[in-house]
């Protein structure tokens, strides 16, 4: 058969088919049973929260029989057919005769009505989706991005694959430094994948660490506070419930549903956390967005986020222009491109900004103050993406990332990088542990030789000598 049912009545006619023959099997099997259909569950939910063969069977007759009172009001001919072979278990040579016709009439014209069912029921199905995909879409924080993603759709793709296969890995982690696109990436997934209606909800938590009011390392208030606000959404219009823990295990361990924990501090030392979170896995899945990875866990998908390439950064800045009038960007040579891509790399936040920069100054003037003297929006940015990180570095990670931009861009190899930065071998395998960890530093190669570099953005930061 088919394997996508609802991609046209012709598809979906052997499955109806099927249903209606099966109309009083109590023995029936997943492939008499519609369960594929939204409205066949919508439907069980109403009957019983139980899910088994027997209740799919009545969700599933309720279904057929709402699309026969359907068909009943554009052809009374057919649905009378359809009533009196598959519910009352009619035989056709009995129909036939009693409505003094051949057996191939019969036969021919029941063809029709199940075409005419099936074309019902996939209208049905298609307008309970859209009004559900835009009630679950209400439930997402707005879309942070005024212009379409771009350069992401294979990631979409494989990622989106990833988070719909009913197996592990429960988590995904998209990781990667400050505006690299993270959050608007499972923005998107989150949208893409509510319409595959496999997850019961879509639940957004902003889990960063002034949203949920938590400083990272404080491993156990941080997860309280994340099943608080679960509980919440899971629960919404019971107020502040405390002790209702188990009850939200026990939704998520009962149905799917997709959690994202947008911006959660992930512990570079400590797997703690994701091993508790993981614990509301299955078939819940979680998609968590961290600027730092968590150290090596089983089970975890960890998709490191990448600075745009160079192509995929000219759209973008050529788009972003377009939408905010910016004429002169929009159409400039492509030589202003490879300076702004020089200058920043690939990172969507800060391309944007450029972008907004250029309303009030020249552009050689915004390349100046990105590398040597920021101010105002660009020091605010800088700010942003590299404060919270600086911080909490070592003192050795902070020696080998000031070492960073005599580097290029084209990276350096573990010699070379060890013998830059001055570093005792145990400093250096410390620094370079926590920078990779905390997406400061790229680490790329094959199993024999790695070449360490930055990203642009976080070059022309180190550019400026600015610290915190
Ligand atoms: N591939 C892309 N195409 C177009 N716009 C993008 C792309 N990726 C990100 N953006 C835009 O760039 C901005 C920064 O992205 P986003 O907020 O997702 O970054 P982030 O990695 O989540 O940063 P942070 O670590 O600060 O939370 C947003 O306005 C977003 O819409
Ligand atoms: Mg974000």
């Amino acid at each position: 058969m088919d394997p996508s049912p609802l991609s046209s009545v012709a598809a979906l006619q052997p499955y109806i088919h099927q249903a209606l023959r099966a109309w009083s099997d109590v023995q029936s099997t997943p492939a008499n049973l519609l369960a594929f259909l939204l409205v066949v569950r919508e439907e069980r939910r109403t009957i019983t929260p139980e899910h088994n063969p027997v209740t799919l069977r009545h969700a599933t007759n309720a279904v057929l029989l709402r699309g026969i009172q359907l068909l009943r009001l554009r052809n009374p001919r057919h649905a009378e057919i359809l009533v009196e072979h598959f519910l009352n278990d009619d035989a056709i040579k009995n129909i036939a005769a009693r409505k003094g016709l051949n057996d191939d009439t019969i036969h021919r014209l029941q063809y029709h009505a199940i075409t005419d069912l099936s074309e019902i029921i996939l209208e049905l199905e298609n307008d309970l989706r859209s009004t559900r995909a835009l009630a679950l879409e209400a439930l997402l924080p707005a879309a942070s991005f005024d212009v379409e993603l771009i350069g992401c759709r294979e990631t979409l793709d494989h990622l989106g694959h990833e988070l719909l296969a009913v197996r592990g890995p429960w988590l995904v982690n998209i990781v990667g430094p400050g505006g690299i696109g993270k959050s608007a990436l499972a923005h998107a997934l989150a949208r893409q994948l509510l319409r595959a209606f496999t997850f019961e909800r879509v639940i957004w938590i902003d889990a960063g660490p002034e949203t949920l009011g938590v400083s990272a390392g404080k491993t156990e208030l941080v997860y309280r506070e994340i099943l608080r606000q679960l509980e919440q959404k899971l629960f919404p219009g019971t107020g502040t419930v405390h002790g209702q823990t188990d009850q939200a295990r026990k939704a998520l361990k009962t149905a799917p549903h997709l959690i994202i924990m947008d911006d959660l501090e992930i512990e570079t030392d400590s797997p703690v956390l994701l091993e508790r979170l993981r614990d509301l896995c299955d078939p819940t899945k979680i998609l968590i967005t961290s600027r730092a990875r968590p150290p090596g866990l089983a089970g975890v998908y960890l998709h490191l986020h990448d600075e745009l390439p160079l192509a995929a950064a000219e759209t973008l800045i050529r788009e972003f222009a377009r939408t905010k009038n910016a004429g002169n960007l929009a159409a400039a040579p492509a030589e202003d491109i490879a300076a702004i891509y020089q200058a920043a790399g690939g990172n969507p936040r800060a391309l944007k900004l450029i972008v907004d920069l250029t309303a009030t100054w020249s552009l050689p003037q915004i390349l100046r103050d990105l590398t040597t003297s920021p101010h105002g929006k660009i020091e605010e940015l800088y700010g942003r993406h590299f404060k919270r990180a600086w911080l909490a570095l070592q003192p050795a990670s902070r020696q080998l990332l000031r070492a960073m931009p005599q580097t290029g861009g084209a990276g350096i190899t573990q010699g070379d990088l060890h013998q830059l930065s001055g570093l005792t071998e145990p400093d250096f395998h410390l620094a370079v542990s926590e920078l990779v960890a905390r997406s400061l530093l790229s680490a790329r190669g094959t199993l024999h030789e790695i070449h360490y570099s930055t990203h642009g953005l976080t070059r022309a930061f180190l550019q400026t000598g600015m610290e915190f």
